[in-house]
């Protein structure tokens, strides 16, 4: 059976047009503790007030479901970030905008993204904190646990992280406020989001 998105009845455009906005991923990355996941909810909150339509991915809710077979190998890396391309996919037909808060620290892994998504349909985010302030607030205390060699390949430590080249935004969560850095998503992104 081919169940293709153009073999649906109501298009992904006709989903777009119902709920007012066009439908595109919005793909953070940045070391553990950068502030990914406070960014994506304060911008979900954000694009909710505005009355748009929008669904967080990150690694709670699909390490501990979808993608619990998976560890922290590069490989096992590779394959979180290629499912979670693929559900952002899925997401985009249903005329969502997706948020995903992912280390995604290999700039070929985010490119596999890309290509499973879609140029036009990718907004790369870098959520540029140094390492050495994401070490120190240590939320989990994992990076800890990783100085003390209990957790290995941990990004940072011993394990890469490749910063974009050239990120569609790069937000200094060191220095702005989390509003400070939703409101220059939405600005960046308010172009994109007319039908
Ligand atoms: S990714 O590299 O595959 O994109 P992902 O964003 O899903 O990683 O998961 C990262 C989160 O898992 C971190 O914020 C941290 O809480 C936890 N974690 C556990 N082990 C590691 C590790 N070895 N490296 C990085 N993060 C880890």
């Amino acid at each position: 059976m081919n169940l293709r998105p153009q073999n649906f009845n109501i298009t992904r455009e006709q989903k777009e047009k119902l709920n007012g906005h066009k439908s595109f991923v919005v793909w953070l990355t940045g070391f553990s503790g950068s502030g990914k996941s406070t960014i994506a909810n304060a911008l979900e909150v954000a694009l909710f007030e505005r009355g748009v339509r929008s669904f967080c991915l990150d690694g709670d809710n699909t390490r501990l479901g979808i993608n619990k077979d998976l560890g922290f190998s590069t490989e096992d890396r590779t394959e979180n970030i290629r499912r979670v391309a693929e559900m952002a996919k899925l997401f985009l037909e249903s005329g969502t905008i997706v948020i995903t808060s992912f280390i995604s620290p290999l700039i070929s892994d985010r490119a596999m993204a890309k290509s499973i998504i879609g140029d036009a349909d990718f907004v790369e985010v870098f959520i540029n904190c140094p390492l050495a302030i994401c070490e120190n607030r240590d939320v989990k205390g994992l990076y800890a646990k990783a100085r003390r060699g209990e957790i290995k390949n941990f990004t940072g430590i011993d394990s890469p992280f490749e910063p974009p080249i050239k990120a569609d935004i790069e937000l200094l969560t060191a220095k702005n406020s989390v509003q400070e850095c939703v409101e220059i998503i939405l600005k960046e992104i308010e172009g994109k989001l007319s039908c």
